[in-house]
Protein backbone atom coordinates (compact mmCIF):
# COMPACT_ATOMS: atom_id res chain seq x y z
CA UNK A 1 0.00 0.00 0.00
CA UNK A 2 1.39 3.27 -0.99
CA UNK A 3 1.46 5.89 1.54
CA UNK A 4 3.28 9.02 0.65
CA UNK A 5 3.27 9.72 -3.40
CA UNK A 6 4.04 12.84 -5.27
CA UNK A 7 2.63 13.66 -9.17
CA UNK A 8 4.65 15.68 -11.24
CA UNK A 9 5.68 18.29 -8.64
CA UNK A 10 8.08 21.06 -9.67
CA UNK A 11 9.39 23.38 -6.96
CA UNK A 12 11.14 27.01 -8.50
CA UNK A 13 12.05 29.62 -6.12
CA UNK A 14 11.55 32.80 -8.55
CA UNK A 15 14.19 35.07 -9.29
CA UNK A 16 14.86 38.51 -6.48
CA UNK A 17 17.00 40.91 -6.45
CA UNK A 18 20.23 39.91 -6.97
CA UNK A 19 19.33 36.20 -7.47
CA UNK A 20 18.18 34.14 -10.58
CA UNK A 21 15.65 31.98 -10.64
CA UNK A 22 15.74 28.52 -9.57
CA UNK A 23 13.72 25.29 -11.04
CA UNK A 24 14.76 22.75 -7.97
CA UNK A 25 12.02 19.96 -9.01
CA UNK A 26 11.16 19.66 -12.51
CA UNK A 27 8.47 17.25 -12.40
CA UNK A 28 9.30 14.41 -9.55
CA UNK A 29 7.25 11.19 -9.19
CA UNK A 30 7.43 9.12 -5.87
CA UNK A 31 5.66 6.59 -4.81
CA UNK A 32 6.83 5.60 -0.82
CA UNK A 33 4.87 1.92 -0.07
CA UNK A 34 4.03 1.99 3.69
CA UNK A 35 6.45 0.14 6.12
CA UNK A 36 9.00 0.71 3.74
CA UNK A 37 12.29 2.16 4.41
CA UNK A 38 13.59 4.90 1.32
CA UNK A 39 16.83 6.34 0.41
CA UNK A 40 16.58 9.78 -1.36
CA UNK A 41 20.44 10.30 -2.45
CA UNK A 42 21.40 13.05 -5.06
CA UNK A 43 24.16 15.77 -5.56
CA UNK A 44 24.66 18.55 -2.99
CA UNK A 45 22.11 21.27 -4.30
CA UNK A 46 20.01 18.76 -5.94
CA UNK A 47 17.32 19.41 -4.28
CA UNK A 48 16.73 16.53 -1.62
CA UNK A 49 15.98 19.07 1.46
CA UNK A 50 13.73 20.89 -0.84
CA UNK A 51 11.55 17.23 -1.74
CA UNK A 52 11.59 16.22 1.49
CA UNK A 53 10.41 19.56 3.06
CA UNK A 54 7.88 19.32 0.32
CA UNK A 55 6.60 15.65 0.95
CA UNK A 56 6.57 16.57 4.76
CA UNK A 57 3.88 19.39 4.39
CA UNK A 58 6.87 22.00 5.41
CA UNK A 59 6.95 23.63 2.39
CA UNK A 60 4.18 23.76 -0.54
CA UNK A 61 5.23 22.82 -4.17
CA UNK A 62 4.92 25.13 -7.04
CA UNK A 63 2.73 22.81 -8.99
CA UNK A 64 2.25 19.19 -8.53
CA UNK A 65 0.14 16.76 -6.20
CA UNK A 66 1.26 15.48 -2.50
CA UNK A 67 -0.54 12.46 -1.58
CA UNK A 68 -0.76 11.22 2.28
CA UNK A 69 -3.03 8.30 1.66
CA UNK A 70 -5.75 9.32 -0.48
CA UNK A 71 -5.97 13.46 0.60
CA UNK A 72 -3.67 16.00 -1.99
CA UNK A 73 -2.00 17.50 1.03
CA UNK A 74 -0.86 20.14 -1.52
CA UNK A 75 -4.05 21.56 -1.32
CA UNK A 76 -3.88 21.94 2.61
CA UNK A 77 -4.75 25.16 3.83
CA UNK A 78 -1.79 25.97 6.52
CA UNK A 79 -4.08 25.16 9.29
CA UNK A 80 -5.18 21.74 7.95
CA UNK A 81 -0.70 21.53 7.31
CA UNK A 82 0.07 22.35 10.00
CA UNK A 83 -2.30 19.82 11.51
CA UNK A 84 -1.15 16.90 9.58
CA UNK A 85 2.61 17.40 10.24
CA UNK A 86 2.28 17.69 14.06
CA UNK A 87 -0.01 14.13 13.89
CA UNK A 88 1.37 12.27 10.95
CA UNK A 89 5.01 13.51 10.18
CA UNK A 90 8.11 13.11 12.26
CA UNK A 91 10.89 15.42 11.05
CA UNK A 92 14.73 15.20 11.54
CA UNK A 93 16.24 18.05 9.98
CA UNK A 94 19.78 18.45 8.23
CA UNK A 95 20.61 20.85 11.17
CA UNK A 96 18.98 19.32 14.27
CA UNK A 97 16.76 22.92 14.78
CA UNK A 98 16.47 22.14 18.40
CA UNK A 99 15.08 25.09 20.15
CA UNK A 100 18.40 26.54 21.88
CA UNK A 101 16.53 28.37 25.02
CA UNK A 102 14.99 24.50 26.22
CA UNK A 103 16.19 21.41 27.19
CA UNK A 104 16.42 18.55 25.78
CA UNK A 105 13.10 17.15 27.48
CA UNK A 106 11.77 20.23 26.79
CA UNK A 107 12.40 20.15 23.47
CA UNK A 108 11.09 16.54 22.82
CA UNK A 109 7.98 17.67 24.70
CA UNK A 110 7.40 20.46 22.28
CA UNK A 111 5.20 18.49 19.58
CA UNK A 112 3.13 17.13 22.56
CA UNK A 113 2.43 20.69 23.90
CA UNK A 114 1.33 21.95 20.64
CA UNK A 115 -0.72 19.35 20.59
CA UNK A 116 -2.47 20.67 23.80
CA UNK A 117 -1.26 18.35 25.91
CA UNK A 118 -0.26 19.16 29.29
CA UNK A 119 3.78 19.01 31.01
CA UNK A 120 2.48 16.52 33.35
CA UNK A 121 0.91 14.65 30.72
CA UNK A 122 3.66 13.90 28.40
CA UNK A 123 6.90 13.75 30.76
CA UNK A 124 7.27 10.51 31.30
CA UNK A 125 6.73 9.59 27.94
CA UNK A 126 9.31 12.31 26.64
CA UNK A 127 11.83 11.02 29.64
CA UNK A 128 11.41 7.35 27.89
CA UNK A 129 12.06 7.99 24.85
CA UNK A 130 15.07 10.32 25.59
CA UNK A 131 16.15 7.37 27.45
CA UNK A 132 15.54 4.95 24.62
CA UNK A 133 18.42 7.29 22.93
CA UNK A 134 20.51 7.16 25.67
CA UNK A 135 20.24 10.29 27.15
CA UNK A 136 18.47 10.06 30.48
CA UNK A 137 21.61 11.73 31.66
CA UNK A 138 21.24 14.66 29.22
CA UNK A 139 17.26 15.73 30.21
CA UNK A 140 18.41 19.12 31.45
CA UNK A 141 20.73 19.91 29.12
CA UNK A 142 20.37 22.41 26.44
CA UNK A 143 21.08 21.62 23.00
CA UNK A 144 24.30 23.68 22.97
CA UNK A 145 25.36 21.52 25.92
CA UNK A 146 25.03 18.37 23.45
CA UNK A 147 27.80 17.25 21.45
CA UNK A 148 26.26 16.84 17.51
CA UNK A 149 25.66 12.91 17.75
CA UNK A 150 23.30 13.61 21.10
CA UNK A 151 21.73 16.87 19.13
CA UNK A 152 20.64 14.56 16.85
CA UNK A 153 19.39 11.74 19.00
CA UNK A 154 17.09 14.71 20.51
CA UNK A 155 16.45 15.53 17.61
CA UNK A 156 14.86 11.68 16.57
CA UNK A 157 13.33 11.58 19.58
CA UNK A 158 11.35 15.13 19.18
CA UNK A 159 10.05 13.24 15.93
CA UNK A 160 8.98 10.22 17.57
CA UNK A 161 6.76 11.85 20.13
CA UNK A 162 3.49 12.32 18.98
CA UNK A 163 3.95 8.79 17.07
CA UNK A 164 4.01 9.51 13.61
CA UNK A 165 3.05 7.23 10.76
CA UNK A 166 6.04 9.00 8.71
CA UNK A 167 9.24 9.32 9.65
CA UNK A 168 11.33 12.06 7.34
CA UNK A 169 15.04 11.84 8.05
CA UNK A 170 16.70 14.85 6.26
CA UNK A 171 20.64 13.62 6.31
CA UNK A 172 20.17 12.68 10.50
CA UNK A 173 24.47 11.19 10.57
CA UNK A 174 25.43 14.38 8.36
CA UNK A 175 27.48 15.63 10.92
CA UNK A 176 28.56 12.58 12.83
CA UNK A 177 31.63 10.26 12.87
CA UNK A 178 31.11 6.41 11.61
CA UNK A 179 30.57 4.68 14.86
CA UNK A 180 27.47 7.65 15.82
CA UNK A 181 26.70 7.40 12.07
CA UNK A 182 26.13 3.46 12.43
CA UNK A 183 24.19 3.60 15.84
CA UNK A 184 21.68 6.20 14.63
CA UNK A 185 21.40 4.26 11.30
CA UNK A 186 20.63 0.65 13.09
CA UNK A 187 18.24 2.73 15.95
CA UNK A 188 16.31 4.14 13.04
CA UNK A 189 16.04 1.03 11.06
CA UNK A 190 14.71 -0.70 14.28
CA UNK A 191 11.91 1.98 14.27
CA UNK A 192 10.71 0.36 11.37
CA UNK A 193 9.28 -2.86 12.79
CA UNK A 194 9.21 -1.56 16.30
CA UNK A 195 6.61 1.71 15.37
CA UNK A 196 5.73 0.23 12.45
CA UNK A 197 6.88 3.51 10.77
CA UNK A 198 7.83 4.11 7.00
CA UNK A 199 10.53 5.92 6.90
CA UNK A 200 12.37 8.10 4.05
CA UNK A 201 15.74 8.62 4.96
CA UNK A 202 18.44 11.26 2.84
CA UNK A 203 22.02 10.40 2.63
CA UNK A 204 25.32 10.51 1.09
CA UNK A 205 26.31 7.48 2.33
CA UNK A 206 26.31 4.73 0.06
CA UNK A 207 26.71 2.27 2.89
CA UNK A 208 23.48 3.38 4.30
CA UNK A 209 21.50 3.62 1.00
CA UNK A 210 22.35 0.14 0.66
CA UNK A 211 20.20 -1.05 3.88
CA UNK A 212 17.07 0.31 2.61
CA UNK A 213 14.80 -1.45 0.59
CA UNK A 214 14.45 1.28 -2.18
CA UNK A 215 17.04 3.71 -3.34
CA UNK A 216 15.59 7.03 -5.61
CA UNK A 217 18.27 9.23 -7.01
CA UNK A 218 17.95 13.12 -7.34
CA UNK A 219 19.41 14.81 -10.68
CA UNK A 220 18.30 17.72 -12.67
CA UNK A 221 15.13 18.10 -11.18
CA UNK A 222 13.67 14.74 -11.28
CA UNK A 223 14.38 11.24 -10.33
CA UNK A 224 16.94 9.38 -12.25
N1 LIG B 1 14.74 29.92 -0.61
C1 LIG B 1 15.46 29.65 -1.70
N2 LIG B 1 15.56 30.55 -2.71
C2 LIG B 1 16.27 30.28 -3.82
N3 LIG B 1 16.91 29.11 -4.04
C3 LIG B 1 16.84 28.17 -3.09
C4 LIG B 1 16.12 28.38 -1.87
N4 LIG B 1 16.23 27.27 -1.11
C5 LIG B 1 16.98 26.40 -1.83
N5 LIG B 1 17.37 26.94 -3.01
C6 LIG B 1 18.19 26.28 -4.04
O1 LIG B 1 17.59 25.05 -4.34
C7 LIG B 1 18.58 24.06 -4.62
C8 LIG B 1 18.26 22.79 -3.84
O2 LIG B 1 18.46 22.98 -2.45
P1 LIG B 1 18.33 21.79 -1.41
O3 LIG B 1 18.60 22.35 -0.08
O4 LIG B 1 17.04 21.11 -1.62
O5 LIG B 1 19.53 20.82 -1.89
P2 LIG B 1 20.05 19.45 -1.23
O6 LIG B 1 19.99 18.40 -2.30
O7 LIG B 1 19.34 19.18 0.03
O8 LIG B 1 21.59 19.79 -0.96
P3 LIG B 1 22.57 19.30 0.25
O9 LIG B 1 22.99 17.89 -0.09
O10 LIG B 1 23.71 20.25 0.15
O11 LIG B 1 21.81 19.40 1.53
C9 LIG B 1 19.91 24.67 -4.27
O12 LIG B 1 20.60 24.93 -5.47
C10 LIG B 1 19.57 25.95 -3.53
O13 LIG B 1 20.47 26.97 -3.84
MG1 LIG C 1 19.90 19.12 2.01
Amino acid sequence: MTILSTRNITKNYPAKAGTAAVEVLKGVDLEIRSGSITAIVGASGSGKSTLMHVLGGLDKPSTGEVYFNDQNIAGFTDEQLSKFRNREIGFVFQFHHLLPEFSALENVMMPALIRNLTAKEVTSKATQLLSQFGLSDRLDHRPSMLSGGEQQRVAMARALMNDPSVLLADEPTGNLDEKNTNDLIDQIIELRSSRNLTIVLVTHDKDIAQRCDHTFTLRNGVIA
